[in-house]
């Protein structure tokens, strides 16, 4: 083992964080077991620094196989996406700013008017042959597998897949569940049945749609909150078996604080919000206190994802506060390409 000074940047900082991390623990203790135990933590700082360091050889060296791959950021021009809830909100503005990288992308909405209107907006932009609109409702199993079939058809391919059509609905909350998670799923084991090297996929990427309502629960929108925990749960989960079985297809979700949608203005609805609707005043006061974004300041964080070769199993979140920062997991936890 090198001496502590001289091993990289990356090293120094995950010692220290392991070691703040050990004191904390036996913080917890309380004084006078940590006073018992002080021996111990530099013991077991010891044993991680060495077991870190082992992993993250092991790491470097998996890295170094793929070389400059692993580090390269892949380039949207001539790529293929499709979009679900592409036809208003975020979805729109991810449909515009993966179409201003050169991707051709297929919306997928259950709105026909506006898919149609925004179709016809971005063919002037873009090109007619640029974009296809595919009326779809996500919970409906085989409306979702013809619209992924007809964007290959169109297309000759898929490499990116953004599943993020959502609702806000307490009252109807098997709905959300259909809606934000079943259909998410389902989204990701068709985006992998197209892009997977094994499947004659050419690989690729697919971002699913989750919020801080992920990460921290939200009193007033206890349903969402849980399909945003299982967006996360099962993307990480999915994400590690990509990297096992070698799909070629990284999997991410990203988490934004509140939106300026027209899904922001579902908490001021009873027939949205059922018995929480009562407490809309303290939602409210949660958004003064943290901000609102602009669906753009989203699509940032999603090209981030898509072109970033390093990223599998990424929890990024945007804050208006932060911007742009990553949920932190152990290293253990953490699935690579
Ligand atoms: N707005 C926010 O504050 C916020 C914050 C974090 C995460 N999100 C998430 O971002 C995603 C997009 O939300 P948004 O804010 O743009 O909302 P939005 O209501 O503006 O857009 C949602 C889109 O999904 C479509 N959609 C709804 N149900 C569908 C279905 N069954 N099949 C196909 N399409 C369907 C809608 O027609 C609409 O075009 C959602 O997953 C939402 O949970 C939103």
């Amino acid at each position: 083992m090198k001496d502590i000074d001289s091993q990289p940047s990356w090293f120094m900082f995950h010692y220290y964080r392991e070691q703040s991390k050990i004191i904390e623990n036996f913080n917890g203790f309380g004084y006078e077991s940590y006073s018992v135990m002080q021996k111990r933590p530099i013991q077991i700082g010891i044993y991680y620094l060495v077991e870190f360091a082992r992993q993250e050889e092991q790491r470097e060296s998996r890295s170094s196989t793929v070389g400059s791959q692993r580090c390269s950021r892949i380039q949207m021009e001539g790529k293929v996406a499709l979009v679900t809830g592409g036809a208003q909100g975020i979805g729109k503005a991810i449909v515009r700013g993966l179409m201003e990288k050169g991707a051709s992308v297929a919306l997928i909405d259950i709105a026909v008017e506006k898919g149609e209107e925004y179709k016809n907006v971005l063919d002037k932009e873009f090109g007619s042959d640029k974009s296809l609109f595919i009326k779809c409702d996500v919970t409906k199993k085989d409306q979702l597998k013809d619209a992924f079939q007809k964007t290959v058809e169109r297309f000759g391919k898929l490499h990116i897949v953004i599943n993020n059509a959502g609702i806000n609905n307490e009252k109807n909350w098997e709905k959300t569940i259909n809606v934000n998670l079943t259909g998410m799923i389902r989204g990701t084991h068709l985006g992998l049945k197209y892009m997977r090297t094994q499947n004659g996929g050419e690989g690729g990427l697919i971002l699913n749609m989750s919020s801080l309502a992920g990460i921290m629960p939200v009193a007033h929108q206890p349903v969402y909150t849980a399909s945003k925990f299982g967006i996360i749960g099962f993307t990480r989960a999915i994400a590690a078996a990509s990297d096992v079985g070698q799909y070629g297809v990284r999997i991410n979700t990203i988490c934004p604080g509140f939106v300026n949608t027209d899904l922001l203005q579902t908490i001021d609805k009873e027939e949205n919000m059922g018995e929480y609707f009562q407490y809309r005043d303290n939602i409210k006061a949660m958004m003064d206190q943290y901000g609102i974004h602009e669906p753009t300041s989203v699509v940032q964080g999603v090209i981030d994802l898509i072109e970033n070769e390093n990223l599998n199993g990424a929890v990024m979140k945007i804050t208006v506060s932060a911007g742009i920062h990553y949920e932190e997991y152990g290293p253990q936890y953490q699935p690579k390409m």
